[in-house]
């Protein structure tokens, strides 16, 4: 792989974008390889790395961004942007320079999770009540990296007033982002619906850098009235590309976005997901996850696809938890005659769709590189 020519984690006015979200504990370096795999998506944000007391070393970023390894991309050459997570402007920045030493093209702040633990520590969604720390943040950060390295910001609309949403983007925006990225509710809204995109439009008009929409887009039709509403080119998709691993192609089609392609409404029946939970299963191996966590994150993939109704054979699967299990009671309801319909999601044979197979010769003994760190 010639790392030179490795495209960068970017938004850019007037080129329409699909991103995946950051998710951690969902969209885990075996995630998004199988959904780069399935196309639609511009690049990835990783899951946070968390800049507390001490700042990360590389051996921390290429563990938890293993891609970084190969040019900041996944196997099938989807960017992979690296988020941060912390409240000291300095260390911030630090590591964000560790990042780049690491390999990372591209740099995200996180000023939105909600979890007390982190909020309690000084990072996450609390600085969204402190608009000039985040400002410092930011700043700090963009002086710190080289210029071509982006670096952006990912909001949710203020901690418990969406109105913080105005201040928090323009300070944002002062400090250096190159875009931003709002999640349409406030930290004390969580993730119940619904999301509240109206604001994004106001910001979006007003910032003069790009906004990239996030929150509750599970169908093209969400996206088209979001982008109705916000006027936004550029999305974040999060649990709505899990649920449906079309979702990203079909959104990348709606938007235009160079190189997509069309993709048929299915019934995902156990034969349509089979082979995905099976390439899922293989690079979750290759990236040194053992065969139980394999089997609870399926069904927790599973869970989330049920979402929308329509998974009825989830039911008879979810309480299996080895994973040869869990995958034979699947190939068995593939192969009914009551269930199996529908074109394979994925084919069951060597080559990836986009003609990739570079993964496929990994093994659960794979080199220890390809692993991620345990859970933050
Ligand atoms: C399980 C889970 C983990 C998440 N982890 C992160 C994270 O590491 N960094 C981050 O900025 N946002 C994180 N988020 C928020 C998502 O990136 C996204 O903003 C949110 O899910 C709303 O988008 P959606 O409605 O499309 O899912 C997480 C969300 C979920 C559900």
């Amino acid at each position: 792989m010639n790392l030179q020519m490795m495209p960068i984690p970017k938004i850019e006015p007037g080129r329409p974008a699909v991103v995946l979200a950051p998710m951690d504990g969902v969209t885990d370096p075996a995630m998004r390889a199988l959904l780069s795999e399935l196309g639609g998506l511009t690049f990835c944000v990783s899951e946070f790395v968390r800049v507390s007391q001490t700042v990360p070393g590389v051996k921390v970023f290429r563990q938890t961004v293993p891609e970084l390894a190969t040019g900041g991309c996944t196997q099938a050459g989807l960017p992979v942007q690296v988020q941060l997570l912390g409240g000291d402007p300095d260390r911030v920045a630090a590591a964000a320079l560790v990042a780049v030493r690491a390999g990372a093209q591209a740099v995200d702040l996180n000023f939105g999770c909600p979890a007390k633990t982190v909020n309690r520590h000084d990072g996450g969604a609390t600085l969204l009540q402190h608009p000039d720390r985040l400002h410092a943040i930011v700043a700090t950060v963009r002086a710190a990296v080289p210029a071509h390295v982006p670096v952006s910001a990912k909001l949710r609309l203020g901690w418990e007033d969406m109105n913080a949403i105005h201040v928090n983007a323009e300070r944002a925006a002062a400090g250096g982002a190159d875009w931003i990225t709002v999640h349409a509710r406030t930290k004390s809204q969580g993730y119940r619906p619904p999301a509240y995109w109206q604001p994004l439009g106001a910001v979006r008009a007003r910032l003069g850098i790009p906004v990239v929409a996030n929150g509750e887009i599970w169908t093209v039709e969400d996206l088209k009235r979001c982008r109705d509403v916000t006027g936004c080119a550029h999305f974040m998709l999060g649990r709505g590309a899990v649920a449906d691993p079309t979702l990203a192609q079909a959104a990348a089609w709606e938007l235009g976005v160079p190189g997509a392609r069309s993709v048929a409404a299915v019934t995902k029946t156990p034969a349509w997901w089979l082979g995905l939970l099976e390439r899922f299963a293989a690079l979750s191996a290759a990236f040194g996850r053992p065969p139980r966590p394999i089997a609870c994150r399926i069904k927790q993939w599973l869970h989330l696809a049920d979402r929308a109704g329509g998974l009825s054979w989830f039911d008879a699967v979810k309480r299996i938890d080895g994973l040869t299990e869990l995958l034979d009671r699947i190939r068995a309801l593939a192969a009914s005659p009551l269930t199996a319909v529908d074109e394979p999601a994925y084919p069951r044979s060597a080559a990836a769709p986009n003609g990739s197979t570079i993964l496929l010769g990994l093994s659960p003994s794979s080199p220890a590189r390809l692993r991620p760190q345990g859970k933050r």
